[in-house]
């Protein structure tokens, strides 16, 4: 529909993973070669989200160069790196607004004026919350953590998106995000009442894709943070050899040599298939993989093998960013997006000041 818009986040904690890819970047790209023209398409590296997890320390030295070092280094380094994944990816940094939510405050500014709608009680049954408070233990929680999704609908609020593309753990969040928006128009109307509101509810895009799990802890979801390291993802630019040793070490079952689909009582075997699936040029379904392939040795060595041709590309292209005068090119890239998104959001804002009388 015209002036329709698309906003998206990934948070800048790690090289994105296959779970990441499969559950949200490769679906950005499909939106971008699918959508109309004078659709606005806007994604962004979201930085002030990736601080509600304590500083890591210690990396601030890669393959960039000096970021810094210590907590900020790493910090700098891991939002280059996600902003060059996201171009290797194949979003087109002309086509597409690409850009460091930091560098555009109105993010934060229309953060505090939806704190003042935002319910508590809402926020307090968010399963993330539940989730990653539950392991800090009660005297550490923070009120950033809390104040995730708040933070998360102004992202997408603030540029008037219409569309947003997320993984199934991300739905409720979305589902706060239109409340919170209706709070704010009910609580300010404009007058004539024929008028548009100010906040427009955006609609989610579920990905089609299963989520991905660890391949060390199959019962829990591949992410940046498991404690287990680099054995428990595939980075969407690890080497041919990462990827088949990964695969090859992932934790399957004791059950049987056979194949079979069943994410309940097989997790480990049915990621892998899973995963096989999403990289399939024949599309087969999981279950049909499991019909046709004979054992696990088969199944992981046909599934590496997959992986690999599915994710060369976007290895080659990230190699081609980090060679070309990398970091200046990069950051680059990050201005020009951030010039775009402050305009798109500058245009929220007046209006949402207009009608607080700020
Ligand atoms: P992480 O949880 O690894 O820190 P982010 O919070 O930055 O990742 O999430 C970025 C996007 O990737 C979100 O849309 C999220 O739904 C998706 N995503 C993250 N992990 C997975 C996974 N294991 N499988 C599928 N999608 C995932
Ligand atoms: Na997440």
């Amino acid at each position: 529909p015209p002036g329709s818009a698309v906003f998206s986040g990934i948070q800048p904690t790690g090289m994105p993973h296959l779970g990441n890819y499969l559950g949200a970047l490769r679906q950005w790209v499909k939106i971008q070669d699918e959508a109309p023209q004078d659709a606005r398409l806007i994604f962004s590296i979201v930085d002030l989200h990736a601080i509600t997890a304590p500083p890591r320390d210690g990396h601030g030295k890669g393959e960039w160069g000096a970021g810094g070092g210590g907590a900020a280094g790493t910090l700098r380094r891991y939002k280059r790196e996600a902003l060059a994944v996201l171009m290797a990816v194949g979003l087109s940094e002309e086509r597409c607004t690409l850009f460091w939510q930091s560098d555009v405050p109105a993010h934060s500014e229309l953060m505090w004026i939806l704190s003042c709608q935002a319910s508590t009680g809402m926020l307090s049954r968010m399963t993330q919350w539940k989730d990653k408070s539950a392991k800090e233990g009660a005297p550490n929680q923070r009120l950033g953590l809390f104040s995730y999704p708040v933070l998360q609908a102004a992202d997408v609020l603030v540029h008037g998106a219409t569309h947003v593309p997320v993984g199934e753990d991300q739905s409720q969040h979305l589902e706060f995000a239109r409340y919170t928006a209706r709070a704010f128009n009910n609580a300010y109307p404009l007058s004539p009442s024929s008028s548009p509101p100010v906040l427009r509810e955006p609609t989610t895009i579920l990905s089609p894709h299963k989520r991905i799990m660890s391949l060390t802890t199959p019962t829990s979801k591949m992410s940046k943070s498991d404690p287990q390291g680099a054995k428990s993802r595939i980075s969407v630019i690890s080497s041919p050899e990462h990827i088949r040793k990964s695969i090859r070490s992932a934790l399957t079952d004791m059950q049987s040599d056979r194949i079979s689909y069943d994410p309940e009582t097989r997790p480990g075997v049915s990621n892998l298939l899973d995963i096989f699936n999403s990289f399939d040029k024949e599309a087969r379904t999981p279950e049909v993989l499991a019909e046709e392939i004979e054992d696990i040795r088969t199944l992981k060595h046909e599934t590496a093998e997959a992986v690999v041709q599915g994710l060369a590309g976007v290895r080659e292209k990230y190699l081609d960013i980090m060679e070309r005068e990398n970091r200046k090119y990069v950051d680059r890239v990050a201005a020009e997006g951030a010039e775009k998104a402050r305009k798109s959001a500058d245009e929220t804002m007046r209006k949402v000041r207009e009608a607080v009388g700020l």
